[in-house]
Order: C-alpha cells, then structure tokens, then sequence
C-alpha cells in the first residue's frame, strides 16, 4: 500500500505515543500511572469512544472524568490479549468539556499485573458513528433483539397512544450481565421495533434493576399530568425501590430526589406497581428474594408505602430466588368468573432447571393475595411456560381492550452469558396474550396465545395439506430456504392407533430437534439435545415436557426462528420456549408415527415477513 508522505507526517501527528511508546489512536491519549491504573484522555470533539472488549476477562472500572470532576463509572471487560468486540461511548453529552476515563484494570491487589501491554490501549479509538448492522448468524429474525449488549429481564413495559414501550435489563458496554440500564424499544404492532437511547442509567443510588411503569392520569405523584412513573430497584450494596418519570412518553427519565421510597432490610427488588381500580389505590408486588415471599403494598401517591401482607412462604416451588412479580386479575372466557394471578419468576428452581415462572391463581382483596387450592387442599404449583428460555416474564400496564399481553426473556440464567452470539446476547419471546382457563382437575390456568398481532407476520405458504395419514415411514416437507428457514408452522394431530408422534426439523448437518406428542401420558416433549451447537454449557443439551390438558385432536402452531423453536399446544394452554443454535438452517419438517399411525390435518408451513 503506497502512502503519501504527507499523510504519514499527520498521522504521525495525529498518534499520540504513550508512555511507553505504543501507539493510541487519533484523538487518543495515554497515560499509565501505575501497574493498575491508566488515564485516557480523549478528544469530546468526536461523538464516539470505542471501548475494546474481551469476554473471557473481569471488568475495569472506569471512572468517566469530565472537566476534573467524577461523572460516572462504569465496567468494561477491556481486552487484555485480542479483541472480541468493541463497544461504544457516546461522547455527545460531553462534547467541548475535557474528558478524562480514569481506568483501574484490576483491583485485586494480591495479584498484581502490568497493564501496559494490553491489547485495549492501542484499540481504544474514537469514532463519528457506530455501525450496529447485524453480524451475528443467530440473531432472531422476528424476536426483539438490543441492537448491541447483553440484555435481560424485559420490564417497566406500557401501552399509551397506540405505542407499545418495553425496556429491558441492559448492559451497554459489554455482552455478559454488567451496568444495569434501561434499555428502550418501542412497537406499534408488538413485532417491529424501534430503538431507542437508554431510558434510566445507573445513578447515584446504584444500578437499574428490573422493574414496572404507571401512568398516572390523576398526577398523584405530584410529578405531572399523565406522567409515566417507573419504579425500579437501585441496586449497590442494598436493594432499594426508587421513582423515575417522564413527561415525554418515556423517551427520558428524571430521577426522584426523595429516593429510595422502600427499603428493606434483605434483598428485595422488581416492584411491580399499578393501580387497583377496585380500591383506588395504588398497589406494589415486591419480591423478597431470598425470603421466597411476594410483598404487597398499598400507597396513595406512589411515594408512601404500607406492607399489607406478604404472600408464598413454603407455598409453590421453594428454590432459589423470587423475582420479577406481576398481579393482575383475568375473567375466564364467556363467564363473569374472575381470578387474579400472581407470577412468580424463580431462579434456579425452574421445572427443567435454571429458571421459570411459576404462577399462582387465587383472590386478592387489595391487601392480601389468597391461593386457591387444588382437591386435596394443597396449593398446586403452576408453570406458565415449560421450556428452559421464558424467563423474567411480566405484563404491559395499560394494554388495550383489556388485554394481559406479555414477554418473557428468551434465555435462562444457567447459560445466558454462555450463548453463542457476541454483538448482543439474549432475546425476547414472541408477545403473548394470557387467558385464564379450568382444566378437567376442576383447576384454573393460565393459557398464553401469540398476540393476535404476530399473525400479521406470516407471509407465503409454501407447505398446505388438508388430511394425511401417516405411519412409521413418516412424511417429510420442506421448509421455506429464505430468511435461513424462519417459519411458522401449523397441524392438528390426531393421534389415532400412534402411541406416539414425532415431529423434527432437521438440517443436512444430521442436526434436529424431535417434538414428540404422547396421547397415552398427555404430555409433549421437546429434545434438543442434537439441534446444532450445545456443547457452551452442560445445562444446554435438555428434554423439557409439558402437560396436555385437552383430549383429543391436538392443535399446534409452532414458531422458529434463527435460534429459537416455540411451542403452542392447545391454543396456548401448553407451551414451550426453547432456544436452539443450528449450524445451519433446519431444512426439513417430518412428521412420523411410531406403533401405529396417525391422522395429520390443516397442516401449513408459512413463510415469515421479517428481515
Ligand atoms: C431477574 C433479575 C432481577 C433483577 C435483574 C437484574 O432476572 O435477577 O431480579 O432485577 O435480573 O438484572
């Protein structure tokens, strides 16, 4: 490559040399002050720092200096030997003022190592734009994704003005859990989304867990008209329930100066607040996580809290964590029956390991929550979803038409910061709707359908046949090839003499995931234990089942994306979320019948509208 001389002498000029004499970027200045700790001066001018990132390494602490004084910190996994991946900072709030990062790249101060060599100092580079096109072959097609990070939790979720807004537990700065911020997307039809700049950051009272959002039409917070109120927990050395709100549709948030509104003494976070129609007043779950109790407040102004009573106590699963509550009340179909539900996500403990949303049904009298109980007085415990990946699962306040519309994170904490993607890890599930049903047992569940809106995705039909029957030999159909084979598959499956019938999508890897539908024990099962990529966490490879509730012809629709398969069975009352890592597309559907054979109607492969 022939460079002028003259571009020579201006990068020459233009690369600070360090200390040591290793070469920083343009803009970029380097300073080691001692083994641990280096200061970064950068240029405010430009819009963007890059940060170097290597997963397989803990956190530096950065300390942003701006004009002398400590703005923020934050944790960078900074590159040690190679680059994985680089994340930005945006330098735009603070352009013209003198920024300093005041970086410590170990505070273990028994092991002591030199910095200076590292592979972050020559790669910190400042940038006019960051480019956040796709370039993993796992990112889902139709799921919400972060443009770039890890995410987690889906929370502080509200409708208002035809807009759906969802915020997630997001780490900017990296791809493995760190930083929590609200990350911010919006949808006017639940399946396209538009992101947004983060919605809270860690503030002084530490970072931003989960958490829920409240209109409040009749300012009873005193902090507006309409304002949208979230409540989260800050999290440092204690968990603290803390206020934010926006005027602007929740695009940014100012922070309450009275908080914390909640302490308590053990870890307790993921309010969930809204308002009680019934008794007028504003109404909190809280989960007492270690306790393995719900905690329910009342107040009259969000600000000022009352415990009312706690709810779970040796009640339902009883491992790990409690997390991420949200009670509400639904009306079964055709009838004035009402019950309210309490969601419970546990982690671990979850029905296949790692983490779940158990749920209860009962009543709630705007104080205390009572189960029901199942025939032999006990109370029952009830999984809402019963694949490994739907976890952290809460509602949007203020859906319309009355709707319980909800999103779960499509991960488990067992190998989330395990999976095989880098520029973002974790997903959503698709949107779900819940609807209260009774079960031949006499008991109530919860259903969750695909929102009526993720219909509008389906595109082609490219496999349709009205009746088959099929035996051993099985029937196989192609999936679609474009968009690397997402789909959105349909049948009704009578299983007739079958004891039972298997339904795999496969690849020309010899990889596939086998659905297999058991009449006699009323149970569906799904194996992936050879669907492509598994071998990042022992955890991963896995059988989950989930229980029939109907006789009879069993309706499926099933969903499959890049790297995710969901399974709705019985119009919801059955399902299972699991994510998979072909390495490369399933191509091929096959529906086989094993002793016997089995009658498979309305069966349809569409196509999926989406990118
Ligand atoms: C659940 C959870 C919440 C917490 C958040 C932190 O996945 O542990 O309890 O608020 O994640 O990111």
């Amino acid at each position: 490559m022939k460079i002028s001389g003259q571009i020579l002498i201006l990068m020459s000029l233009l690369f600070s040399a360090n200390v040591d004499g290793a070469e920083a970027s343009p803009g970029v200045k380097v300073e080691h002050l001692g083994v641990n700790n280096t200061l970064v001066r950068v240029d405010s001018n430009a819009p963007f720092v890059m940060f170097p990132v290597q997963e397989a390494y803990d956190d530096a602490t950065v300390n942003v200096l701006v004009d002398g004084k400590l703005d923020r910190t934050i944790y960078v996994r900074l590159a040690k030997s190679k680059v994985d991946y680089s994340v930005p900072f945006d330098l735009r709030p603070y352009k013209g003022h003198d920024v300093v990062f005041n970086i410590v790249t170990s505070q273990d101060r028994t092991n002591v190592r030199d910095a200076r060599e590292d592979a972050c100092w020559v790669n910190i580079v400042q940038t006019d734009s960051v480019d956040t096109s796709n370039t993993e072959k796992y990112r889902p097609a139709f799921h919400h994704t972060p443009l770039y990070g890890w995410m987690n939790d889906p929370n502080g979720m509200f409708y208002k003005d035809g807009t759906w807004h969802l915020y997630y537990q997001w780490n900017p700065y990296g791809s493995k859990w760190q930083n929590m911020t609200w990350g911010h997307s919006s949808s006017k039809d639940l399946v396209n989304w538009q992101h947004h700049p983060a919605a809270i950051e860690p503030n002084g009272l530490g970072s931003v867990f989960s958490g829920s959002s409240a209109i409040d039409t009749e300012n009873s917070a005193g902090f507006g008209k309409d304002a949208v109120v979230a409540m989260y927990t800050s999290a440092a050395t204690s968990q603290v329930q803390s206020l934010a709100w926006s005027h602007d549709n929740g695009e940014t948030f100012e922070i309450y100066p009275g908080n914390p509104v909640i302490a308590n003494s053990s870890e307790a976070r993921d309010p969930n607040m809204f308002w009680n129609a019934q008794t007028k007043e504003w109404t909190l779950v809280l989960a007492h996580a270690l306790e393995h109790e719900m905690l329910i407040y009342t107040s009259p102004d969000m600000k000022e809290w009352t415990l009312q009573s706690s709810f779970g106590k040796g009640l339902g699963a009883q491992d790990g964590v409690w997390e991420c509550p949200d009670l509400f009340e639904l009306t079964l179909p055709g009838t004035d029956t009402k019950k309210w539900v309490l969601l419970c996500n546990i982690n671990p403990g979850g029905p296949f390991g790692g983490s779940g949303i158990q749920y209860f049904t009962g009543e709630f009298d705007g104080k205390t929550f009572k189960s029901d109980l199942d025939a032999n007085g006990k109370v029952a415990t009830k999984w809402l979803d019963y694949g490994k990946d739907n976890y952290a699962l809460v509602s949007w306040s203020d859906a319309p038409e009355n709707r319980r519309t909800v999103i779960g994170w499509m991960n488990n904490w067992q190998y989330a910061a395990e999976t095989p993607t880098r520029q973002y890890r974790s997903s959503n599930t698709l949107p779900r709707d819940l609807e209260l049903f009774q079960a031949a047992d006499g008991q109530y569940y919860v259903a969750s359908v695909p929102s009526p809106e993720v219909e509008s995705l389906k595109g082609r039909k490219i496999v349709s046949v009205s009746s088959a029957t099929i035996g051993q030999s099985g029937k196989k159909y192609s999936l679609p090839r474009e968009n690397d084979g997402i789909c959105e598959i349909q049948m009704d499956v009578d299983a007739k003499s079958a004891k039972t019938v298997t339904i795999t999508l496969s690849n020309e890897k010899g990889e596939k995931a086998d659905l297999v539908y058991d009449p006699a024990k009323a149970t569906l099962s799904f194996d992936r234990r050879e669907s492509g990529l598994t071998d990042f966490s022992q955890d991963f490879p896995s059988v989950t089942v989930v229980p029939l509730y109907s006789k009879g012809t069993l309706k499926l629709q099933i969903f499959v994306d890049r790297s995710s398969v969901e399974i709705f069975g019985d119009q919801g009352k059955s399902v299972m979320t699991n994510l998979v890592f072909p390495t490369v597309p399933y191509s091929t559907l096959q529906i086989s019948a094993e002793g016997g054979s089995c009658k498979v109607k309305n069966l349809a492969v569409y196509t999926i509208k989406a990118e």
